[in-house]
């Protein structure tokens, strides 16, 4: 027993964990100190999680298919692997790393499109107790770059190109790019996909096709302890360069295992559809291991969902008879703008489960993915979790909890929120608002950020000593049910991908025509929220289509399309403290539009400014 849970919850754990396949059990369940957010889980245990994945799945499950390939373009025939050949493919391609000098604790980066290639490539990781990072194809070399030198990764997978929608993103050449002169990456493994050509440096550049030939059909998991890091993924914070939150074996196996089969009511036959990237934590947990540790079907999409037509989606569901549709807000509202008479067209007659996940799911789209692809016969889960939390922790479970729209309801088992008010304290009424913070650790916690610990204890241990803050605020209503209603610190979620406004200021400042900038959140129809960014330009600048133009293309090449702000305006100034401190609250007030209640400037160092801000305010059209 510990003083870190209940009785009940170290009941719980125990007997979840006895349900996967360990090379040796563990001495002691749960050690350390929540405070100092050193919690360590299923200690002195040892296991390979891909034998969870794939090995254990071999005697029933040889020939049922593990994965499903849809590609970019409807017309390239789909493709499939069962649980039998996955675990070949896994196994030649741990292989091939083990033969490029890979070792247990070394760090392999993926910056791919969506194929086969990258699931078998971080289950090959994780086979061998090499640790994967994969980076999301729409960043741009420059940040690929900061990633490769803080994670120290000495072999990059890629592709020599990806589709995605009508365009081909070059990826071997970004790659070559992000790499000169950077020293640590010894190797480049680069995957066919759209025959571009590309140049290949002798000695570090290999072609997969070529040297996966002479890879053995076999290679035996190495077992490693239960706190072997398993992954790292980047995510944006509020200040600073984007954190790597790192991600360790047991105890993202015994919770993103279980979570998947209890929110989505997984059953045997069913055929999982989760849209995400496998650059985002959405596609580590529910598209690769929570799936496959449970002997499920994934299905894995390289496209877009408007590509070639808006209704791809639900041909695709039609096409492999999808059980479970697990998708993120802004895909749904990008499609609702075409009209429902699209989705209103298909059955979609094997849809059991509809899932939301990524940022506040808003009413009206609730509705219309209930009425016009779920038939009114498919259960919402609004998943709320994040890339820190490694799992689903407050959700409905589709059937059974009573739903209501866009609330993500209650806790998963063994999870425990609250809610804080603005003394610090905890607020024990149940209807209430507040910060949410998790009281009590869970398994599939981040241990820490890679290289930096004291950061991890900053972000999210230290505003609430004792309790890990999510960054989140939330409502509790008198059923207990949580509804999530977004960031509240200087975080935005942009199409459900969290962006940092420091990352984005800075960038916009390399520009050599701004002295300063200041970006906030704009409320956005499709992405939920959009990028404002307020530019102070040098003297003698004006505002001009060409100037924002250039500052576009500047966030463009040091963070990447998805950062590229929505609005820009030229100011003169921005609304300071008498210490020179921007007053960002000012700036989200006269961005969403609520004048009224900006309140008293008059404190201001240059109230005048307001005004004008107010005055010169853009629109999107
Ligand atoms: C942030 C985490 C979780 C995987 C995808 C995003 C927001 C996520 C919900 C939801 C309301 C949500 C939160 C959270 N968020 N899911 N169902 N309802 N908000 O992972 O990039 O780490 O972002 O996404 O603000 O903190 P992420």
């Amino acid at each position: 027993m510990s003083n870190l849970l209940s009785a009940e919850q170290s009941e719980y754990w125990s007997e979840l964990a006895q349900t996967y396949v360990w090379k040796k059990k563990w001495d002691n369940l749960i050690s350390g100190d929540f405070h100092k957010a050193d919690v360590k889980w299923f200690n002195g245990a040892e296991l390979n999680i891909t034998e969870n994945c794939l090995d254990r799945h071999l005697e029933n499950r040889r020939n049922k298919k593990a994965l499903i390939f849809e590609p970019n373009n409807p017309n390239e025939p789909s493709s499939f692997l069962t649980y039998g050949e996955l675990h070949l493919s896994v196994c030649r391609f741990a292989n091939l790393l083990k033969s490029k000098g890979i070792k247990k604790g070394d760090v392999v980066c993926f910056y791919m499109g969506m194929t086969p290639e990258l699931m078998i490539g971080i289950l090959a990781c994780a086979r061998i107790g090499a640790i994967h990072t994969v980076v999301f194809g729409g960043f741009s070399p420059l940040s690929l770059r900061g990633r490769l030198e803080d994670s120290k990764a000495k072999l990059i997978v890629t592709h020599d190109g990806a589709y995605r929608g009508d365009k081909l993103i070059q990826l071997k050449a970004m790659v070559d790019e992000a790499i000169e002169g950077l020293d640590s990456v010894e190797t480049v493994l680069v995957v066919k996909r759209t025959n571009n050509e590309i140049n290949m440096k002798g000695g570090r550049d290999y072609n997969y096709e070529t040297v996966i030939k002479s890879a053995e059909l076999y290679c035996p998991p190495t077992p490693v302890e239960a706190e072997h890091p398993l992954f790292i993924l980047y995510t944006s914070g509020s200040t600073g360069k984007p954190k790597g939150l790192l991600h360790t074996t047991a105890g993202y196996m015994v919770h993103v295992g279980k979570s998947f089969k209890d929110v989505f009511q997984y059953k045997e036959n069913d055929i999982f559809w989760c849209t995400a990237d496998i650059g985002w934590i959405t596609g580590h947990s529910y598209m690769t291991y929570g799936p496959l540790l449970n002997g499920a079907t994934t299905v894995m999409f390289e496209g877009v969902p408007t590509f070639p037509t808006p209704a791809r989606f639900w041909e695709v569901v039609e096409k492999h008879k999808v059980t479970h549709l697990y998708t993120a807000p802004t895909a749904i509202r990008s499609l609702e703008k075409f009209g429902h008479e699209i989705p209103d067209k298909f059955k979609m007659s094997s849809l059991k489960v509809l899932g939301s996940v990524g940022e506040p799911i808003n009413e009206e789209a609730w509705h219309w993915y209930h009425k016009h692809v779920g038939k009114e016969k498919c259960p919402i889960v609004d998943t709320w979790w994040q890339t820190e939390t490694g799992g689903i922790l407050i959700s409905p479970m589709a059937g059974l909890t009573k739903l209501k729209p866009a609330h993500a309801t209650l806790p998963l088992p063994g999870i425990e929120p609250c809610l804080m008010d603005e003394n610090g304290k905890e607020i024990k009424d149940l209807v209430a608002s507040g910060n949410l913070c998790l009281k009590t650790p869970w398994p599939s916690l981040a241990r820490t950020i890679y290289g930096d610990h004291e950061r991890f204890i900053q972000t999210y241990f230290s505003t609430y000593p004792g309790y890990y803050f999510t960054g989140d605020g939330a409502k509790r209503d008198s059923d207990g049910y949580y509804r999530i209603t977004g960031r509240v610190d200087d975080v935005i979620n942009v199409s459900g991908h969290r962006i940092g406004t420091a990352e984005v200021e800075d960038a916009i400042n390399e520009h050599p025509s701004v002295i300063e900038s200041a970006v906030v959140g704009l409320p956005h129809p499709i992405k939920g929220q959009g990028l404002y960014a307020f530019v102070i330009p040098v003297d003698g600048v004006e505002d001009s289509e060409a100037l924002e133009k250039e500052i576009r293309e500047t966030v463009n090449k040091i963070i990447g399309p998805i950062a590229k702000p929505d609005l820009i305006q030229v100011v003169e100034g921005l609304p300071k403290t008498r210490s020179g401190k921007i007053m960002r609250r000012i700036l989200r007030k006269i961005v969403e539009n609520e004048i009224e209640s900006i309140g008293d400037t008059s404190t201001l160092l240059n109230p005048e400014i307001v005004e004008k801000l107010i005055a010169g305010k853009k629109e999107l059209n």
